[in-house]
């Protein structure tokens, strides 16, 4: 989405608003121009406009993005656990799940110590290019048992995207797995590969396209949002030194910081969905095939779901993000992503006890459809 060329606000009567309960909000209209997400600045900072969209324009046609934008937590999960919304989209069940998870913290652990040890004894680092980034990547292929050689191929895939294809695997990708598959038939070892040649699932082997569809899933399928997750993990740490001081000592609070991070800085702030049949909201009525922009940004930011919600609190006693979606699409590698986050983080504090930004420095986060922060300069 660029912001190079598009005005910065358009006129249009704004739809009621929906009927979550959001007494006490300011009045709705106040403003008679919507504020446009296309607007140049926004991608570096949207939530000007995510304030005025929950205020004055709840549910909202916007012509320029061709969608209905939501922003208010209750409508943004209602919407996202909607089934009218589209079909469900084929992700790793439960089964599946329960034979990845154990291999691949394993190799996240070591991959995560790998990279962290690397960067240990340096003047200063960009935990950016030489971490984060890789993190997700190099650890699915670890996990896989593939050559370290192909992280660098696996992580450009998922940061250009250019791997999702709807009902199949990219053929580049298809054609990296498929020798191995073949190789861990005939030699298994001990790697996830092998145990996905060799696992049974209702009785049934699976073929050899059920083990290329979830290695391939697993080596890009949300490798980006975790990336970019993970580098707005560490940047709401490091920006909070006393946090991080308590997270170091007492890891047991990491997955609380990781949810506070995801409601905070969701690395994937608008999800798009369309409606499979008319859908009435609000006393509006979305007609069929209606797409619907899911605000998660807006809804990770409204104060009458979070108090004083900007602020990052790793003990917030109001949690409940929408990093991953909610109801039936969501996010089955949640636990997956979490994983690389934990592993991430510790292997980091581990190695360099006294991580800290480098003197001057401040995290810049940018992007709307994929947001965090590109640079992260710290001293180890
Ligand atoms: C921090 C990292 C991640 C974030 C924030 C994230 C976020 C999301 C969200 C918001 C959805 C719901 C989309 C919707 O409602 O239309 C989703 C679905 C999905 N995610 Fe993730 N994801 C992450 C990591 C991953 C990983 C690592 C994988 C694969 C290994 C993955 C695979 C999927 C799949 C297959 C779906 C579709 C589920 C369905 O529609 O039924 N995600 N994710």
């Amino acid at each position: 989405m660029s912001t190079s060329s598009a005005p910065s606000g358009h006129r249009l009567s704004p739809a009621p608003p929906s009927s979550s309960p959001n007494a006490g909000r300011a009045g709705a209209a106040s403003r008679a121009v919507l504020p446009s997400l296309l607007a140049p600045g926004v991608e570096r900072d949207p939530y000007p406009v995510y304030r005025a969209l929950r205020e004055d324009f709840p549910l909202v046609h916007d012509e320029l993005l061709g969608a209905w934008l939501l922003s208010r937590y209750a409508d943004v999960r209602a919407a996202l656990g909607d089934v009218r919304f589209g079909p469900a989209a084929d992700g790793p069940g439960p089964a599946y799940r329960r034979l990845i998870e154990p291999l691949l913290r394993a190799a996240a652990e070591r991959t995560a110590h790998v990279l962290a040890r690397r960067l240990a004894g340096r003047r200063e680092v960009d935990l950016v290019a030489e971490f984060s980034a890789w993190l997700p990547a190099a650890a699915a292929v670890a996990a896989l048992g593939l050559p370290w050689e192909d992280a660098a191929r696996v992580r450009e895939w998922c940061r250009t995207g250019g791997l999702a294809r709807p009902g199949g695997l990219h053929p580049e990708l298809n054609g990296l797995l498929r020798p191995h598959v073949t190789r861990r038939r005939a030699h298994p070892g001990a790697d996830l590969l092998s145990v996905l040649c060799g696992a049974r699932v209702d009785g049934q082997a699976l073929s050899n396209e059920a083990v290329t569809g979830l290695a391939g899933t697993l080596l890009t399928g949300g490798g980006e949002a975790t990336a970019l997750a993970l580098a707005s993990f560490l940047a709401n740490l490091l920006d909070h030194p006393a946090q991080l001081d308590l997270v170091r000592t007492r890891p047991g609070l990491i997955p609380a910081a990781w949810a506070e991070s995801l409601r905070r800085d969701p690395p994937t702030p608008v999800v798009l969905r369309r409606a499979s049949v008319p859908v009435s909201l609000g006393g509006t009525t979305l007609p069929a095939g209606a797409v619907v922009a899911c605000l998660i940004g807006s809804a990770g930011r409204d104060p009458f779901r979070f108090a004083d919600p900007d602020r990052y609190d790793i003990f917030r006693t109001d949690p409940a993000h929408l990093a991953f979606g909610a109801g039936r699409h969501f996010c089955p590698a949640a636990t997956l992503a979490g994983l690389a986050a934990e592993c991430g983080l510790r292997a980091l504090l581990d190695v360099m006890p006294g991580l800290r930004w480098a003197p001057g420095f401040r995290p810049a986060p940018q992007g709307l459809m994929a947001r965090a922060p590109r640079l992260l300069l710290v001293r180890p």
